[in-house]
Parts: structure tokens; C-alpha cells; sequence
């Protein structure tokens, strides 16, 4: 039987509510399914655990999380208690750049009984795979002068090693999928480093040669998602290319409280980070009506990572059958409440 360790980090606001929610979801699929079980470990670092010890983790939290195959977090952040950057940085940033989490995997597809603000986005199902570790995010630049004459120099890395990585994951990946991957690009405007993109996206494109290639600039590929959404599948991207696509991405699936992402160390030498797009939303925090789809859709992630993909098709469907009838939260048209969306799939997963 194979059981997997999860850290569980719920956070701030909302993510203590969806973390408990979809958590209960994974205990039912390991139910429907005898060979897999969960043995969760929750681990209360948020901004309250700050004001208390003055840190958002003990100084051996990294060793104490190393033991687990998973982590499973929701959303660290409370402006109110404590700065975001101390916040985010103290525990998210932390964790993704120590365990080497390398690529950020962020899924959008348009979901049955969920309107997207597009009239017509047909078939949308893509799979964005971004570059987590360099690129235009690099601390490598600086100021100078002051008044009139001040400079802001801001430097972007792109290393062969990191570029192959993400470009080689968006290729096994796609091989999954549909067989295709798009590559966004910037080479007719940024004449360093995108070029050299899209020179290794060539070469790495070389050992797939079944897999179907296709480069676009950035701002097209924007255009397009709104234009034809359904053209595309795969998409490798870079840092900030992932990170503006991927909310576009979340924007027409129709709500920030139903995107997924996972974290993923290709190395193996540290567990991976799965958590949803969103924040803690302080604003509907402790009030029951969190949307918990990004972070179940998030668990679905989980479960594909430990190589359990039928299970996780299990989920989405089920997900998708209880949208599909109308148990919708508010952020997106309806009046459920984050438990009874969450106890109407627990018994739709039940009965399956
Ligand atoms: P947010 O994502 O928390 O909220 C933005 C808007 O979307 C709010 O109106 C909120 O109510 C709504 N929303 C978000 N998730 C929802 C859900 N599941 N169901 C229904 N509505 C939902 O972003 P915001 O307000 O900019 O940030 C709040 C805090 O969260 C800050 O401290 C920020 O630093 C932190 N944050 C943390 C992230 C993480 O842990 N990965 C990501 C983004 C923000
Ligand atoms: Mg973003």
C-alpha cells in the first residue's frame, strides 16, 4: 500500500478553510482507492506564528519538512499583522527557492458550469509550464544617482541549464497530452536572451521529434488566448512571460479561486510545493464562502505528481460534474458555501 507524507501548511485566511476542505477531499480518494493513503502533518506557520516567535517558521523547518514527500499549502499573508514581503518571503519564497522548485506548473481550462467572461472560449484546456528559478526575477542589477539623473538597472538571467529544464518538462509533458508545445518568446524585441530561448527550445526540440513545435511572441500568444483560446496546449514560458499568462489564464476559466499550481523540484532532492494561485483573502476570511476548487484542483496536481493520473481524473470530473449542477461559491455567480461545495463533491467522489 503506498502511503505518502504531506506537509500541510494551511496559512493565512482563507487557506486555513480550503486546506481543511480539500484535505477531506483526499481522504475520500484515498477511500474510493485502497492502495493509497494519506498521513497528513499540519504545520501551523503563518503570521500569527510570527507575532509569537518573531520568524514564520522554527530555524529547523526546512530540515522538518525535507521528511515528507508533499507539501500542501494554501496561502501565507496577512497585510494586517504583518508585511508581505516579511511574510512571503519568510516561508513561500523560502521554500520554493531552498527545495530548488524549479518549474511552476499552472493548469486553466474552462470548467462545465463555470462562465468565463470570454463569449466563446471553447475548448481552453492548456497547461503553462514556467520557468520558477531565474530569468527576468533575478536580484542582479542597481541603482544610481539621484533627481533627475537616477538609473534602475534590473538584469535578466537565463541560463542554459535552467532554460533546458523547463523546455525538456514542457516537452515530456506534452507527450501526455495533445503533442504539441508552444514556446513564448520575444526574440524580435529582447535580443539576448530570447534568442538564445529560442535556440535551446530548438535543440531540445530535436530529441521530441514527434512532438509538434511552434514559437510566438508574447504578446501574439496573449492575443490569441482571448482570440482563439482553444489553439493551444502546452506552453513553456519564462518567469514573468508564465507569470502574466498564467493569471490571463486564470481570468478566463472566470475566477482567481479556482486556479491550481504545483511547484516542482525535477531534481528529487527535496519535496515538491503544491498550492493554489490565490491569496489568503482577507477580505472573505473565516466568513465560509472561499471558493475550495483551486486548492482541490490543486490536490487533483498532487495526486498526477505521484504518478496517480486516474485518480486525479476522477477528481476534476467530479469536480466539474457539482460546478456543472450549480453548488458554485459566490466569487463565481453562486450562493454555496466552501462546505457544502466541498461535502457535495466528498459524496459524488463516494458513490463514483
Ligand atoms: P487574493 O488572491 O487573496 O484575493 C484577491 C481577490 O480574489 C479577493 O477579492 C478575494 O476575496 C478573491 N479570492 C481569492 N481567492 C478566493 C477564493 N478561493 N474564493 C473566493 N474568492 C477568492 O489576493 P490579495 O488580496 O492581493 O492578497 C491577500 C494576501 O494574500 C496578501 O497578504 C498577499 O501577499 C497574499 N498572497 C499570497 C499568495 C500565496 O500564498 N501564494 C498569492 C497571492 C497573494
Ligand atoms: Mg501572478
Amino acid at each position: 500500500m503506498e502511503k505518502l507524507k504531506i506537509a500541510n501548511i494551511p496559512g493565512d485566511g482563507i487557506g486555513t478553510e480550503v486546506v481543511a476542505a480539500a484535505t477531506d477531499v483526499l481522504k475520500a480518494v484515498s477511500e474510493i482507492h485502497g492502495g493509497l493513503t494519506f498521513e497528513f502533518t499540519d504545520f501551523p506557520w503563518n503570521c500569527h506564528y510570527y507575532l509569537k516567535h518573531g520568524a514564520m517558521m522554527p530555524e529547523d523547518g526546512m530540515d522538518q519538512l525535507t521528511q515528507f514527500d508533499g507539501i500542501f499549502l494554501g496561502a501565507v499573508g496577512d497585510p494586517n499583522l504583518v508585511p508581505d514581503h516579511v511574510s512571503l518571503w519568510g516561508l513561500l519564497i523560502k521554500i520554493r527557492r531552498e527545495f530548488e522548485q524549479s518549474i511552476n506548473l499552472r493548469p486553466a481550462k474552462v470548467i462545465k458550469g463555470i462562465r468565463s467572461p470570454l463569449l466563446n472560449p471553447k475548448d481552453f484546456d492548456i497547461m503553462v509550464v514556467r520557468e520558477n528559478s531565474e530569468g527576468e526575477y533575478s536580484s542582479i542589477g542597481g541603482n544610481m544617482y539621484q533627481g533627475d539623473d537616477e538609473i534602475a538597472i534590473q538584469n535578466a538571467v537565463f541560463s542554459r541549464k535552467a532554460t533546458e529544464r523547463a523546455m525538456r518538462f514542457a516537452f515530456e509533458l506534452a507527450q501526455k497530452r495533445s503533442s504539441r508545445v508552444t514556446s513564448a518568446t520575444k526574440s524580435n524585441g529582447i535580443i539576448y536572451s530570447m534568442p538564445f530561448w529560442d535556440s535551446v527550445f530548438e535543440d531540445v526540440a530535436k530529441d521530441y521529434p514527434h512532438i509538434e513545435t511552434d514559437s510566438r511572441h508574447i504578446d501574439a500568444l496573449a492575443a490569441f488566448f482571448v482570440t482563439q483560446p482553444d489553439r493551444f496546449d502546452v506552453i513553456v514560458a519564462s518567469n514573468l512571460f508564465g507569470d502574466i499568462l498564467t493569471d490571463l489564464g486564470a481570468a478566463i476559466m472566470g475566477s482567481i479561486g479556482i486556479a491550481p499550481a504545483a511547484n516542482i523540484n525535477v531534481n528529487g532532492k527535496y519535496p515538491s510545493m503544491f498550492e493554489p494561485v490565490h491569496g489568503s483573502a482577507p477580505d472573505i476570511a473565516g466568513k465560509g464562502m472561499a471558493n475550495p476548487i483551486g486548492q482541490i484542483w490543486t490536490a487533483k496536481m498532487m495526486l498526477d505528481h505521484f504518478g496517480e493520473e486516474e485518480l486525479g481524473r476522477v477528481l476534476l470530473d467530479t469536480v466539474e460534474s457539482v460546478t456543472s449542477d450549480g453548488f458554485l461559491t459566490r466569487d463565481i455567480g453562486g450562493k454555496h458555501t466552501t462546505k457544502e461545495v466541498t461535502d457535495e463533491i466528498i459524496a459524488r467522489l463516494k458513490v463514483r
